[in-house]
């Protein structure tokens, strides 16, 4: 008991830390690398499907895992004084999405529910979503924000539905939350790693 409690002192981080999703994946890793030159205690949340662990700021702390794992997500949250969540992790598959229904809401609805959650359950001061365009769906250029989304695929369907349940989440929990959606394609000429590139 006394060992255990212990460890447990030695370990409990009181840093504050940002988590970042997907932060082994494109996208998610140019945000670490963003954080860590703030100087920012970052840890990562990557299952590797489809990102590489090159990927990761050897400064940051990579945690091979789901956000559908419940279990590690409240153990990371428990573990770190989580206070910023950057939410990258997404099988982003627009299209194909129709022919995928069931993983895609899954994985990118259910998963970004999870960290919300746990966002909600810990105080986290801000909550960053990565939705996309796709929310706006096709025929409605140019797109602006002030557009009402429409989306097509159940990609979009998926993003808008995360959407929302931050705004709901802010209504009834207070959670602080940015949403940005980046269009496709956006990143060329954007230095890429490995293999990543475009
Ligand atoms: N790249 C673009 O042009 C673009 C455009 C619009 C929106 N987005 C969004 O930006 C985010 C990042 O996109 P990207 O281009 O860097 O994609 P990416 O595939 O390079 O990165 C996504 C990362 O999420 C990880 N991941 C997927 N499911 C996971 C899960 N269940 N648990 C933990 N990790 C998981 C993958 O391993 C990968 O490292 C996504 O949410 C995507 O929908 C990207």
């Amino acid at each position: 008991m006394l060992r255990t409690t212990h460890y447990a002192l030695l370990t409990s981080r009181v840093t504050d830390t940002a988590l970042v999703t997907g932060g082994a994946g494109f996208l998610g890793s140019h945000v670490v690398d963003a954080l860590v030159a703030r100087g920012l205690d970052v840890v990562v949340l990557d299952d590797l499907s489809g990102g590489f662990p090159d990927n990761v700021n050897p400064s940051a702390r990579l945690v091979r895992g789901s956000i559908l794992d419940v279990e590690l997500v409240d153990s990371l949250f428990n573990e770190n004084r989580i206070r910023r969540v950057y939410h990258l992790a997404a099988y982003a598959a627009e299209g194909l999405s129709h022919f995928i229904r069931r993983f895609n809401y899954q994985n990118n609805l259910i998963g970004s529910v999870n960290l919300i959650d746990a966002s909600v359950n810990h105080d986290v001061e801000s909550f960053v979503f990565t939705s996309s365009i796709a929310v706006y769906g096709v025929n409605q250029l140019p797109m602006r924000e002030e557009l009402v989304p429409s989306p097509e695929d159940p990609y979009g369907i998926a993003k808008l539905a995360v959407e929302q349940d931050l705004r709901a989440s802010r209504q009834l929990f207070g959670l602080n939350y940015v949403i940005f959606r980046p269009p496709g394609r956006l990143w060329r000429g954007i230095q890429c790693r490995g293999r990543h590139a475009l």
